[in-house]
């Protein structure tokens, strides 16, 4: 049956997955609190709409680190696509790119970063993480420069892989033929098999750098020109950091909730957030993001009232790239942009600059 929201194309992706490969898109850490706190958060929340407001044309564009999206829904970072489908990351992009949107592309992709900005007609954003080698770091962002990506969003919630029992009793690994395509030598990108572990977790103990700082920031704004979004945050003292060290935006995330559980929904720090931010005087070319647990038009006009800018989706493109590839994505994106106009027009606010705060309660 053709999906009619966004939730429904998990079962058709689920069906097509290994349970490994399905586990690991779906698990969260733990309990998976966080996991489902995310979306109960968003249902929580009750819209107080305008009426009688001419919603004729309406208008979802913003204006977001430079580039102009025709709606503020984004594809966030995740890793290894190639699970989903053969073509990986660059289906995705392609999709991206139809809806006129951003791709963040993970670290952890299975295509190299290269391919992907190759096929890409949209903006591709980096998602780094910084390995314990400085030096193959800074070689990978030279890389990502060079192939063109426009920013690089350092993700700070994973100094270590959260505990996602899914991937341990699976005893999750990359199959025989994928690899982490953008890392260095034929062993660093191979994620194998670990008896009593993830495989996942394994590799990001030996490889990923669990010392990194806000001074870390700073060297990477030292070795790069390109605009830096710090993605993981959900504290308004942690947002005012980062301003302070020159981010040019902030994704408020927990992950997915795939990282410390029970941490909080993100829709619940948004709020702080964007008080403490503003109070520090930070522009409107500030990037306020937001992720985790976004499937409904609603969700999204309910983040941008309480001060984000966009939003990013995770699983939702998972499962549309998995269940009918490229097509499966670009039908997540059209979905979901169809849902946030509905819910523009029945908002009474026919621009995302009409979403004041006052529209939630
Ligand atoms: C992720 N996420 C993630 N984040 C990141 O910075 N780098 C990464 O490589 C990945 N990988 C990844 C894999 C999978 C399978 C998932 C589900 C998530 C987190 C991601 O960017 C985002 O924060 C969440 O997915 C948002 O929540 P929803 O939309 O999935 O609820
Ligand atoms: C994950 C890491 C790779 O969430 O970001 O699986």
């Amino acid at each position: 049956m053709e999906p009619v929201n966004l939730s429904e194309f998990e079962p058709l992706a689920r069906a097509k997955m290994s349970s490994m490969a399905y586990g690991y898109y779906a698990s969260g850490a733990d309990d998976e609190l966080t996991l489902s706190e995310n979306r109960a958060a968003f249902q929580r929340l009750k819209l107080a709409y305008r009426v009688l407001v001419d919603v004729r044309r309406r208008d979802a564009s913003v204006q977001v680190l430079g580039h102009r999206l025709p709606s503020p829904v984004i594809v966030a970072p995740t890793a290894f696509h190639q699970l989903a489908d053969p073509e990986g990351e660059v289906a995705t992009v392609r999709a991206a790119g139809k809806a006129g949107t951003v791709m963040v592309l993970s670290t952890l992709s299975n295509r190299p970063v290269e391919e992907v900005t190759q096929a890409a007609s949209g903006p591709v954003w980096f998602q780094l993480y910084v390995y314990k080698d400085r030096g193959s770091s800074e070689a990978l962002i030279r890389r990502v420069e060079a192939a063109g990506c426009r920013a690089i969003v350092l993700t700070v919630d994973a100094p270590i892989l959260g505990r996602r029992e899914a991937d341990i009793r699976n005893r999750f690994h990359l199959p025989e033929g994928l690899a982490a395509a953008n890392l260095y030598g034929d062993q660093e990108g191979k994620v194998g098999r670990r008896s009593g572990d993830s495989g996942l977790a394994a590799w990001v103990r030996e490889v990923l750098d669990p010392g990194l700082t806000w001074k870390d920031v700073e060297w990477l704004r030292g070795v790069t020109d390109l605009p830096v979004i710090i993605k993981g945050i959900v504290r308004a003292d942690d947002a005012a950091r980062a301003l302070e060290h020159g981010a040019s935006g902030i994704v408020v995330s927990n992950h997915g909730g795939r990282q410390l559980d029970t941490a909080v929904a993100t829709i619940e720090a948004l709020p702080a957030i964007a008080e403490e931010l503003a109070l520090r005087g930070a522009g409107d070319e500030f990037a306020l993001l937001l992720d985790g647990g976004i499937r409904r038009g609603t969700d999204v006009v309910k983040a941008l009232a309480l001060g984000a800018k966009a939003v990013l989706i995770g699983r939702p493109v998972l499962w549309g790239l998995a269940g009918e590839g490229q097509r499966g994505v670009e039908k997540v994106l059209a979905m979901l942009n169809a849902e946030v106009d509905t819910a523009l027009a029945l908002c009474g606010a026919p621009s995302v600059a009409e979403l004041s705060r006052d529209l939630v309660i």
